[in-house]
């Protein structure tokens, strides 16, 4: 157990939950985890070296050793893979979905269990992801699980994808969206689901202020 405070913020992909979570290290000043970059850079990396995306023990061997580096500058991630900058490049729909197939292999994500752990450090950290709740940070005193309907969340996607610049179609993104979130809750290892001391907030009609305001509400005695 550590004394380091964490508040987890979990869902699906476009519940709005990164977001949330920049806005809320930044206005407590604590460290940012974005986990799911992890896997998405993990997915990357197996693309770069040619390795097949199901090859569970050439993944978790690369995963153990990934160099990677993560720097929140005026409120931008960027990511670098072996000194590459890949920060648009991991963030297109295809790089979800293979970052989801990735992150269904047990061994990877044994693998990268300790590396996720790190980010651990005082004064607080905030982290989104999928299991960041249930098994990563479980003793976690602050949870969040965020979601929203499909619709909402692909749209929330098409128009973040169009402000980096990436084009994308939102019938398609309706259906990658609907095929990631069955993958990820239907997975024998870490499915997503919330954690059952985890606020649960729907903010299909909720603005992003008010999801704010419910979980600054939450860490209200930080
Ligand atoms: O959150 P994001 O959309 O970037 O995550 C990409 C993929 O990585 C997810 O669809 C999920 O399969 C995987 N992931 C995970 N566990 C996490 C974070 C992400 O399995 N904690």
């Amino acid at each position: 157990m550590s004394n380091i405070p964490v508040l987890t913020i979990d869902g699906p992909s476009g519940s709005g939950k990164g977001t949330i979570a920049q806005l809320i290290a930044k206005k407590l000043g604590w460290h940012y985890l974005d986990s799911g970059a992890i896997y998405r850079v993990l997915a990357q990396a197996a693309i770069k070296h040619n390795i097949d995306l199901s090859d569970e023990a050439k993944l978790s061997e690369i995963a153990q050793r990934l160099d990677l580096v993560f720097s929140l500058d005026n409120d931008a991630l960027t990511v670098l893979l072996e000194g590459e900058d890949v920060s648009t490049l991991i963030r297109s729909e295809q790089a979800g979905n293979a970052a989801s197939k990735v992150a269904s292999l047990p061994l990877v994500r044994a693998a990268l269990l300790e590396r996720q752990r790190d980010f651990r450090q005082q004064p607080g950290l905030v982290t989104d992801g999928r299991d960041m709740g249930t098994v990563v940070f479980q003793d976690a005193e602050y949870k969040v699980f965020l979601t929203a309907s499909a619709e909402v969340r692909a749209e929330r996607r098409y128009k973040q994808l169009k402000e980096k610049g990436i084009e994308s179609n939102l019938s398609a993104l309706i259906e990658e969206i609907s095929e990631r979130d069955e993958r990820d809750s239907q997975r024998a290892v870490a499915p997503l689901r919330p954690a059952d001391d985890a606020l649960q907030l729907d903010s299909t009609a909720m603005g992003i202020e008010t999801v704010f305001e419910r979980v600054s509400a939450l860490c209200a005695d930080v």
